[in-house]
């Protein structure tokens, strides 16, 4: 499950429970304060009717005590009967015709007052939920009784309860889809700077270090991504650094091993010249095959600290390729024949055009592959150079009868430094130093075309292949 669908679930369970929560209290509140308001009304009208009946008396107005009992149950429809008694007469009732007569009582059982929770007997349509008042009299005593009917009451409070619970759950319902916007909306402002994270590392993991994260805050992530960006900032002047002290190495190494260079040859000239065998003759050779190499490899170095500072310019002229072809069959022909590979070049199928290129470079190409193609071959076996024009571009096929790449290898062959498991056993002549295939791909790639390994049957040897556009250059050769 992904972050943000964890946060998003977490935050809505916690807003869907608090609404719950909070429902259920405003509604047990409500309930209570219904109750409260029920037994508040029979007080209050028990009062009135005792102020009232006090007046009566004392003013001797019967009938304003009878005609404000009789107007109660208009007043309130809950009201069962409603009478006061004075000096043990009744003085007013509900009923006129108990008027005068003895206390009739509820005409029922009494359960008495609902008490101050409000609890309502129910289940008895007489049973009466009763205020009894006493009426202050200067001389005599009264009470003011106020009865209702319970059922009545109670059915009046669930009504009222039913709408309360109604109205909280429209707003509940609300409040939930609020609360769960607002949660799935900050379970994205969190995920995401994390996804962002993710992504800029992976970018840096794969040598893009000049990758970035926006800082968009000022908490804990958006210090993290400030942080995240100073480390990339480090790796990044790192890689500058070591690229700068390869360049200026190498350059250095440079003209030192060409005046080496020439002064073997000039002593191998003067060996070969004094005639015979030269006691050094063989140690000389020796010397200038290990020079050779150090040199081949200074000379990727260069190449490869070039293309990084991106000083790598082509000098493009037009290209016959068959002839560029030829050119390095040429000069690889005695190796060849000494390790007993044939080297063939199969007539193409049509007119090769010619291509804007830069020769020098497009010979190194080719140079490395087949100098790879005959390194892993065994003898016996063949490398063949093949060329296939189309109308858009030039593909030039190299391909070997030896072991093949090895499947773990195909995914970083064309990187820098990349060696196969056993390359430096199996390799004859020169061991290589896993640059070759790598300046291949961005001399092909500057060119604007591609390299990579041509399908491959298992078991039948490796294949490169690598194209060069036709672009302008027209014209066949
Ligand atoms: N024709 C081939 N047959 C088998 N393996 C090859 C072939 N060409 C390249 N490789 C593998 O690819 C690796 C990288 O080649 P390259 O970049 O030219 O470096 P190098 O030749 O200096 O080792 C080699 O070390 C080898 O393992
Ligand atoms: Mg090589």
């Amino acid at each position: 499950m992904s972050l943000r669908l964890r946060l998003g679930l977490a935050i809505s369970l916690a807003v869907a429970g608090a609404l719950i929560g909070m429902s259920a209290l405003l509604w047990l509140t409500e309930r209570r304060l219904l109750h409260a308001g029920a037994l508040a009304r029979a007080e209050t009208m028990a009062r009135a009717l005792a102020q009232v009946a006090e007046e009566a008396v004392v003013g001797d107005n019967d009938l304003l005590a009878i005609h404000y009992v009789r107007e109660l149950p208009k007043e309130d429809p809950a009201l069962r009967l409603a009478y006061v008694v004075v000096d043990g007469r009744v003085f007013a009732h509900t009923d006129s015709r108990l008027i005068g007569g003895p206390d009739p009582g509820l005409g029922g059982p009494d359960p008495g007052l609902g008490g101050p929770e409000g609890v309502l007997p129910a289940g008895d349509p007489r049973d009466a939920w009763t205020w009894r008042q006493p009426v202050r009299l200067p001389n005599g005593a009264g009470t003011a009784v106020v009865a209702y009917d319970a059922t009545r009451v109670a059915r009046r409070i669930a009504e009222d309860l039913r709408a309360t619970a109604i109205r909280i759950s429209e707003i509940a319902f609300v409040m939930l889809l609020a609360g769960l916007a607002v949660g799935w909306k900050l379970a994205e402002t969190f995920s995401r700077p994390i996804a962002q994270l993710e992504g800029a590392a992976g970018a840096i993991g794969s040598g893009r270090l000049e990758t970035r994260i926006p800082v968009t805050r000022k908490d804990e992530l958006g210090r993290l991504a400030l942080r995240f960006n100073a480390m990339a900032g480090q790796l990044q002047e790192l890689d500058r650094m070591k690229r700068d002290f390869v360049a200026a190495v190498t350059h250095e190494l440079k003209s030192p091993l060409a005046a080496i260079e020439s002064y073997l040859a000039l002593m191998l000239y003067e060996a070969r010249r004094a005639g015979g065998a030269h006691p050094f003759e063989k140690d000389l050779k020796s010397i200038r095959a290990q020079t050779a190499r150090l040199s081949r490899f200074i000379g990727d170095l260069l190449d490869i600290a070039k293309i990084e500072r991106a000083e790598f310019a082509l000098q493009r002229a037009p290209v016959a390729l068959p002839a560029i072809i030829e050119e390095v069959v040429h000069s690889f022909a005695p190796m060849a024949e000494e390790a007993g590979i044939r080297l063939l070049t199969p007539a193409p199928a049509a007119a090769v055009p010619v291509v804007s290129a830069d020769p020098d470079r497009v010979r190194q190409v080719l140079f490395n592959l087949v100098s790879n193609a005959l390194k892993f071959t065994p003898r016996g076996g063949t490398v063949e150079i093949r060329l296939e024009p189309s109308a858009a571009e030039v593909a030039c096929t190299v391909t070997d009868s030896g072991p093949g790449i090895p499947a773990e290898l195909r995914e970083r062959l064309f990187r820098r430094f990349v060696q196969g498991p056993n390359a430096r056993a199996a390799a004859r002549g020169p061991k290589g130093t896993g640059l070759g295939l790598a300046i291949s791909k961005e001399i092909v790639e500057a060119h604007g075309g591609r390299i990579g390994l041509a399908d491959e049957r298992a078991g039948s040897g490796a294949s490169f292949r690598f194209t060069l556009p036709c672009g302008n250059g027209g014209g066949a050769a």
